[in-house]
């Protein structure tokens, strides 16, 4: 199967995204994905969402198609990894994904791919050269878009009820 530069398959006709930063007016349909998609075990607020943007508004983008927005990404300078670690990683920055949502029936077109892609650009621009995330053991489908991006497993996140 053949991709065009942008990451869409070409032997299916779907229609490509617009990758964009987060607007304000944008909020109300980021927090709808937020709260039917939330990873882990907490949503962000709308405050949160504000938040985010206002901090890092370049690493905060969305995936419009047809005036909607079916996907969004933020991410994040981790500004306190150890010169020690650094040096491990032969890393100079490192950036983080922070949350990472595509609604359900836009999924396996692409467009996380895209925004993920666009991110790393924007984060390459600011000298980050190294990513790092966690994601939920039972986001089976974010493990193969990450594997197939090319993380490494580094860890497991472990949780008992005493
Ligand atoms: C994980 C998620 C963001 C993927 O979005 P997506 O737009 O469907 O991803 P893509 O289309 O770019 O997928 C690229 C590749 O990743 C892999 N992949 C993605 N979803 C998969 C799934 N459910 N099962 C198996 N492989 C999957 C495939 O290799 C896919 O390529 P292919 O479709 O050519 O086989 C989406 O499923 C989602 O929002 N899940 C809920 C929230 C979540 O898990 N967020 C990430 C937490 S860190």
């Amino acid at each position: 199967m053949s991709l065009n530069t942008t990451g869409i398959r070409c032997s299916e006709s779907f229609v490509q995204p617009t990758i964009r930063r987060y607007k304000k007016d944008d909020g109300v349909a980021v927090l709808q994905l937020s709260e039917k998609y939330a990873s882990w075990d907490s949503t962000p607020t709308e405050a949160d969402i504000q938040g985010l943007h206002s901090s890092e508004p370049d690493f905060f983008l969305v995936a419009e198609l047809d005036k909607r927005i079916v996907g969004f990404v933020y991410g994040h300078e981790s500004r306190n990894v150890p010169d020690e670690v650094l040096r491990r990683w032969k890393a100079t920055k490192v950036g983080s994904v922070e949350i990472l949502t595509v609604e359900e029936e836009y999924r396996r077109r692409g467009i996380a791919t895209l925004l993920l892609n666009r991110l790393f650009a924007v984060f390459g621009e600011r000298g980050i050269d190294t990513v790092t995330l966690s994601a939920p053991a039972d986001e089976i489908g974010a493990k193969e878009l990450y594997d197939k991006l090319g993380f490494e497993t580094r860890g497991y996140f472990l949780k008992k009820k005493l």
